[in-house]
């Protein structure tokens, strides 16, 4: 089986090409820009397989995406290629238009022209897989878990256009007869984040002794998933889902951001001991700063993932403590490639206010 991944040089497409290539389930073309979020580090190992090849294409480019279907005949897509940060999008929503809804559609444009020229089982048998978010629901109170059912409401511009991609690829299904199956999946963490999410962000400051940026009071609560068990929930999805079906994702680990971030000071002050110098003398914690709310904060997320356990047999392997204990060691031990990242690429400054509360600051 042969599969085009869109964004593997990403945080999430690179664990599924590293787990692809180890597992020996496939042979991979990774299309990938390489954006500023982009870690090809990640994918080192995996470059070495005569089973990788990798393509540099933006995704809105149709006549570069016909080429690489041509001459890489690939069974099946993965897409994943998108501009991901929701605070990066309150800034300036363009990027994430062009990628996560234009680009979406040259994709499936392409992937659609591709596959009716296909014949036989090798077009009965070909899958496009959609890679989305549980933030295309919107926001919970409470109580409840979202569903495959629930109702589409995004808040932020992020969850606006992959809720629009989401709708392109299914209507794609509707009225072109591509056989598409969907995945929405919940906060994910683990190697290779990119410093602008909240773990790896709070992390590398709790390391480095700068303030911990906590949004709001820090009661906005998460489903947190390692990426690696995502990963392996793609492949199952891929493999084995129901074409014009959704899947939802998640990690049963629902947590306050404020408990997120004194687990990480804990797990710091344990693995790194800060040198009694320091001003204050106590753990990691008094780094904590309360600062201004994001713009339209999404109070909760909760997936239930029944569906994906249920019909393909997936479930979580890495239980939440277990997996931040081992993203923090991973953090530790790979300071070379994150401190690269401050110097050059994002150094941890503060993104997505609102345009009042920029002018007031
Ligand atoms: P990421 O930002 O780490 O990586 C995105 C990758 O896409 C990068 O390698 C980038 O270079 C590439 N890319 C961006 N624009 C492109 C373009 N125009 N053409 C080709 N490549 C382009 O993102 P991630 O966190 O790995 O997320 C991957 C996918 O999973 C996204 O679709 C995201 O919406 C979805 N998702 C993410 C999470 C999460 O917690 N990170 C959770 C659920 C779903
Ligand atoms: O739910 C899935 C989504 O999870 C994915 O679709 C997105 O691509 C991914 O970025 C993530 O979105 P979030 O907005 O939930 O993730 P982020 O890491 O940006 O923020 C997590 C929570 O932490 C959120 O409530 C905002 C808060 N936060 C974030 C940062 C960066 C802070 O309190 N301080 C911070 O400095």
């Amino acid at each position: 089986m042969k599969i085009l991944v869109t964004g593997g040089a990403g945080f999430i497409g690179s664990a599924v090409i590293r787990h692809l290539i180890r597992e020996g389930a496939a042979a991979v073309v990774n299309v990938d820009k390489l954006t500023y979020a982009a870690t090809p580090e990640a994918l080192e190992e995996a470059g070495e397989s005569p089973n990788y090849a990798f393509a540099k294409i933006d995704i809105c480019d149709g006549p570069a995406l016909r080429e690489v279907f041509a001459a890489h005949r690939p069974d099946a897509v993965m897409h994943l290629a998108a501009e991901s940060h929701v605070d990066r999008s309150i800034d300036d929503a363009a990027d994430f238009i062009q990628t996560n809804v234009v680009g979406t559609c040259r994709l499936l444009e392409t992937a659609t022209d591709y596959w009716r020229a296909l014949e036989g089982p090798a077009q009965s048998a070909f899958r496009f897989h959609h890679i989305s978010t549980d933030e295309v629901f919107g926001a919970l109170g409470a109580e409840g878990h979202f569903t495959e059912e629930t109702p589409y409401k995004p808040n932020s511009p992020y969850s606006a256009s992959k809720a629009s991609s989401d709708h392109f690829v299914r209507a794609w299904h509707q009225t072109h007869g591509l056989p598409v199956v969907t995945s929405n999946c919940s906060n994910n963490y683990g190697l290779y984040q990119f410093p602008e999410k909240l773990i790896p962000l709070m992390i590398i400051n709790a390391l480095t002794e700068k303030p911990l940026p906590v949004y709001g009071k820090g009661e906005n609560v998460r489903d947190w998933l390692h990426v690696e068990d995502h990963a392996r929930a793609l492949v199952a999805v891929l493999t084995q889902g129901r074409v014009g079906e959704t899947y939802n994702v998640g990690g049963d680990s629902e947590m306050r951001n404020i408990d997120v971030v004194h687990m990480i000071c804990d797990l710091v002050d344990e693995l790194s001991p800060r040198a009694e110098t320091v001003e204050g003398g106590g753990g990691r914690r008094d780094l904590v700063t309360f600062v201004t709310d994001r713009p339209g904060h999404d109070l909760r997320y909760a997936v239930d993932a029944s569906k994906i356990k249920r019909e393909l047999g997936w479930t979580p392997q890495e239980s939440f403590a277990s997996g931040l204990r081992k993203t923090v060691v991973w953090y530790l031990e790979h300071q070379d490639w994150w401190r690269g990242i401050l110097e050059r690429r994002y150094a941890g400054e503060r993104l997505g206010l609102s345009k009042a509360d920029q002018k007031a600051g």
